[in-house]
């Protein structure tokens, strides 16, 4: 915004007219930001009103950026006329080939406490609840005087004497997304009418560093998906970024969707940040474009040499064009235009679906529960890599997409059921979904309110279950799991008493008669692990967090019993990550090596295919690429 107005109603286009006409000059498309995320200091000299509250009352202040409130009509109001003047001029420039809203909305202003927000949410609680009654019932309000007489009593959860109310909590956080993509219905608005046909979309944070925001319900409010990822170095970066990949294209519903940013190597936010090996860049690149992205953006064309970012890589870096990063950059181009048709196509759906439940995550990260020993999304992610183990291709879901489309179907730690979740849980497994879940679900309703009468609650039926007793673990303490040929594996975190409620429920794992076990209060011989047979599905409970190796070996034998067989040939199980897309007559698979190694394989061959970009072996650091025809003898997809 500061860069067009150094002034209120003093604007100044012609650095941007410039731009703009280089590019196209160039032949490259332009997908234009509204500039909002980032007010200039004179507006917020002039309207200090515009600038979030946090929960412990402390004003975000200019300096940084994205320091507006979602709610204030001051603000919206500003962003609005800079988004009108930028459709007015650029929103049939032939370039411009997409709309850009603000930037990663809710990156740093999410939650704002401030009067703005507080009226907003009272207004918002009031089209939920309708009225005060329902609203006092849903929270549970009848403790420690929270009951609310009038509307204006209620509060956001700011800082209070003890812990703030979950169902408040919970709804705060939806309202909180909720008043974003408010924002985003407005600027859309403006564009829409300004630049008709030109296809609007905002970047969303689908990755390990950002959790705040539930996507599942925005898919609907763009033209397309689009989204920022940066790797998490480390062991099990690539398992992350392909969850991360994956979840976007089910957001997408498996079209195709956009990268609007990802690092060319180092980031500058980490405490170290350490450089991309070579290969690692188009590695990234194609492992985000065999889930689904058409667009391979980078942040950013160059790197700064001063601000907060000027240690961030960019596709040009400090040392110019002679250098790795940009020979990378310019081969990733090339290769790109290799798989020029791969573009468009949409996702293969895979046969095993795991839920990732932002609303859950949300609960799961508050306070006052029986354990914080969990992380929910590296949780789901370590459940993740164990199906990638098995050679099987996973879509990482949310509750509201298709459920009874996966022959197996996992939801570990999915805490918050609705009824309505649960019914079409039921639905699915009676038609033929296995599912798997496990301790902490199906605990509470949409309010964050627990479900009476048993764990797991409203899943308690469907599992032919029945536990009156959480176990949860201290982190140096372990329990003894059995399998069926007798083989014991230690297990942590928590652990249950787990009484078998109907006679076709089998027992497949057992808590053994050890000394850990009682004292953890375990029954020895009690059920750990259960699968119960429910129309032509089953659904499975499991009641400790199992060590990798356990997890690996029961996932095996659930894939194997709801009829999953591995994707990946012999050789490349476990080793790659695989993405199908497909195309008209041909299925284009992206393998990206896990990094054990390099493999000693034509991959290409073992797919039936021919090799696109990259191989002929898969190495270390490295993704590639390969066009299977359909009729081809060695497909693999189904
Ligand atoms: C975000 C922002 C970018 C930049 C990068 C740095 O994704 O959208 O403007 O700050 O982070 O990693």
């Amino acid at each position: 915004m500061g860069a067009l107005a150094a002034r209120e109603d003093e604007w100044d286009f012609d650095w941007l007219d410039d731009i703009i006409g280089r590019l196209a000059t160039a032949g490259i498309d332009i997908d234009l930001a509204t500039s909002t995320a980032s007010p200039p200091a004179w507006l917020t000299r002039k309207h200090p009103e515009i600038l979030p509250i946090t929960r412990v009352g402390e004003v975000v202040n200019q300096g940084g950026r994205q320091h507006w409130r979602p709610t204030s009509p001051v603000f919206r109001r500003y962003a609005l006329e800079v988004t009108r003047q930028l459709a007015t001029r650029y929103g049939r420039h032939p370039a411009v080939v997409a709309w850009h809203v603000n930037n990663e909305l809710g990156g740093a202003n999410v939650f704002d406490h401030s009067d703005d927000a507080t009226a907003a949410f009272r207004e918002w609680l009031r089209r939920r609840y309708g009225d005060l009654d329902a609203l006092n019932k849903s929270w549970g309000t009848a403790f420690w005087s929270q009951h609310y007489s009038e509307w204006s009593e209620i509060l956001t959860p700011v800082r209070a004497g003890a812990q703030n109310n979950p169902g408040q909590v919970l709804d705060f956080r939806r309202f909180s997304g909720d008043a974003l993509r408010d924002h985003l219905a407005a600027e859309t608005a403006v564009l829409r009418e300004l630049s008709p046909g030109v296809p609007v979309t905002t970047n969303f944070m689908v990755a390990a560093n950002y959790k705040d925001i539930d996507y599942s319900a925005w898919a609907e409010d763009v033209d397309f998906i689009s989204n920022d990822h940066y790797l998490m170095p480390g062991e099990g970066m690539i398992d992350e970024l392909a969850f991360s990949a994956s979840a976007t294209s089910a957001l997408a519903d498996h079209r195709s969707w956009w990268l609007m940013e990802h690092a060319t190597s180092a980031v500058n936010w980490r405490r170290v940040n350490t450089a991309k090996r070579p290969g690692q860049l188009e590695r990234d690149a194609l492992t985000h474009l065999g889930h689904g992205a058409d667009a391979i953006c980078y942040f950013q064309w160059r790197a700064s040499d001063a601000g907060g970012e000027r240690f961030h890589s960019a596709m040009v870096p400090h040392a110019g064009r002679n250098s790795r990063v940009y020979r990378e950059v310019v081969a990733l181009g090339e290769d790109l235009r290799a798989l020029r048709d791969v573009a468009g196509t949409a996702s293969l759906p895979a046969g095993v679906g795991l839920v990732f439940d932002y609303e859950s995550w949300f609960v799961l990260r508050g306070d006052s529960l029986p354990s914080s020993g969990w992380e929910y999304r590296e949780e789901l992610v370590r459940w993740y890599s164990r199906l990638l183990d098995l050679g099987v291709r996973v879509d990482v879901i949310n509750p509201r997409n298709d459920l009874g489309h996966y022959d197996l179907l996992v939801a570990p730690l999915l805490h918050l059921v609705p009824l309505s979740l649960a019914a079409r849980l039921q639905d699915a497994v009676e038609n033929g979904t296995h599912l798997v879940t496990t301790y902490f679900s199906g605990i509470a309703d949409e309010h964050a309110r627990v479900y009476l009468g048993g764990y797991p609650g409203a899943l308690r039926d469907l599992l032919g279950v029945r536990v009156d007793e959480f176990r949860p673990l201290l982190p140096v303490d372990t329990v003894d799991i059995t399998d069926r040929e007798g083989k014991t594996t230690h297990a942590g975190t928590w652990c249950e008493n787990v009484s078998v409620t109907c006679d076709n429920v089998a027992v497949l794992r057992s808590y053994a008669a050890t000394d850990a076990n009682a004292l953890a209060g375990i029954e020895a011989g009690g059920a750990a692990v259960t699968r119960r047979q429910v129309g032509e599905g089953s659904a499975t409970y499991v009641s400790t967090k199992l060590s990798d190796e356990a997890l690996r070996e029961l996932l095996g034998e659930l894939a194997h019993a709801a009829g999953v067989s591995p994707d990946l040939p012999e050789p490349l199980r476990g080793e790659a990550v695989a993405a199908v897309r497909r195309g008209e007559g041909a299925d284009y698979w992206t393998l990206t090596s896990r990094g054990h190694g390099d493999l000693d394989i034509d991959v290409a061959a073992s797919l039936g295919g021919e090799l696109l970009v990259g191989g002929p072996r898969l190495s270390r650091d490295e993704a590639v690429v390969v066009k299977v025809p359909r009729d081809a003898p060695g497909s693999r997809a189904r």
